[in-house]
């Protein structure tokens, strides 16, 4: 493995930090960048960092010199923050993307070999008219409702879409049949609950923070209603899902982008786990209209099928082992014995 070497984009992120662990445990030589400095346990697992913006010309530079095998492209505006400036969400998750699909076409060209091009995108993708429908459409397949009300939802659709379409392209353009292209494999992820990281700027935050402000003994004002109910996964099982279909054999790879999900639940039920870890947890209910109006959009589950039985993905976080085990035992390390 030493000689396979990845591109990280959004590194010092929530996906970012998680699987810059993962892969350096593998072995995995790793070029990261993010406009923020990276954490320094975060940095030191990298062989180099290079920080600055994903739609920065000067980044795209240096990362055409570069040799790479693989790009994980987790930079993007989340959902929340995005609609308070929608044209800087479209400019760094549209553009951004195509800049890096350009950037990474010209790298595969260059080593003569394709690229495999991992996308996370997001249940935000999906939008459900009305709340009855919400209850009504059970679990939805990958390609149901797909009118996002955000524009993060618009631009994680359209960049599922813009890969796809370049990786058809580009293949169509290469005079040899393997040379320079990218295989492009895109995720939609459910809400994700870290023990190590706080999300900034999503809709699904409210579960992480909730369970972060426990931890720490915060009150929380959780900005959803407690009946308000969409999927969830454990961190570890996203880093899993990622690295499952970079892995896949390009044979098995049937579609281009894929739902993978472990567990839904309501705030409410989030809350109730919180305050099992966190007994003296102070959990109160003051609904954002407009991010209450966001998740009122996104499907109560998904639907995964096609995960599993293209590549095998299995969820191994159920909602009671990712409270019980995973976010009981690291976020009580995180914040050093806030345990009971
Ligand atoms: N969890 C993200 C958000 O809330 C969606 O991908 O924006």
């Amino acid at each position: 493995m030493a000689s396979h070497i990845v591109l990280l984009t959004g590194a010092s992120g929530e996906i970012g930090q998680s699987l810059v662990e993962a892969l350096s445990e593998r072995g995995v030589a790793i070029i990261a960048t993010d406009i923020r400095p990276l954490p320094p346990s975060v940095a030191r697992r990298c062989t180099e960092v290079l920080q600055g913006s994903i739609t920065d010309p000067a980044l795209h530079e240096v990362l055409e010199q570069r040799r790479f095998h693989q790009v994980f492209h987790l930079a993007a505006i989340l959902s929340s923050q995005a609609e308070r400036n929608p044209e800087e969400a479209h400019h760094v998750n549209v553009e951004g993307t195509l800049r890096l699909l350009q950037t990474a076409h010209r790298v595969a060209k260059r080593q003569g070999e394709p690229i495999t091009f991992l996308f996370p995108s997001s249940i935000a993708v999906y939008g459900l008219p009305n709340l009855e429908a919400k209850r009504r459409a059970g679990r939805v397949r990958e390609e149901e409702y797909l009118t996002p009300m955000t524009i993060y939802g618009a631009n994680k659709l359209y960049c599922e879409l813009l890969g796809l379409y370049y990786a058809r392209f580009y293949r169509r353009l290469a005079s040899e049949p393997e040379a320079g292209w990218l295989d492009f494999r895109a995720l939609r992820f459910p809400g994700l609950l870290s023990a190590l990281t706080v999300p900034t700027g999503g809709t699904s935050d409210y579960a992480p923070e909730m369970l972060h402000a426990a931890a720490q003994g915060k009150p929380y004002r959780c900005f959803v209603r407690p009946d308000t109910r969409i999927p969830f996964m454990a961190m570890p099982d996203a880093i899993r899902a990622l690295l499952l279909l970079a892995e896949a054999p390009q044979a098995s790879v049937q579609r281009h982008v894929y739902n993978v999900t472990s567990f839904s639940a309501t705030a409410e039920e989030i809350a109730a786990e919180t305050r099992q870890l966190f007994p003296s947890a102070q959990i109160t209910f003051e609904p954002d209209p407009l991010r209450q109006a966001i998740v009122d959009t996104w499907p109560e589950e998904i639907d995964d099928t096609a995960a599993q039985h293209d590549w095998g993905w299995f969820p191994e976080y159920s909602r009671e082992r990712t409270f019980r085990e995973y976010l009981a035992l690291n976020i009580s390390r995180r914040y050093q014995g806030a345990l009971p």
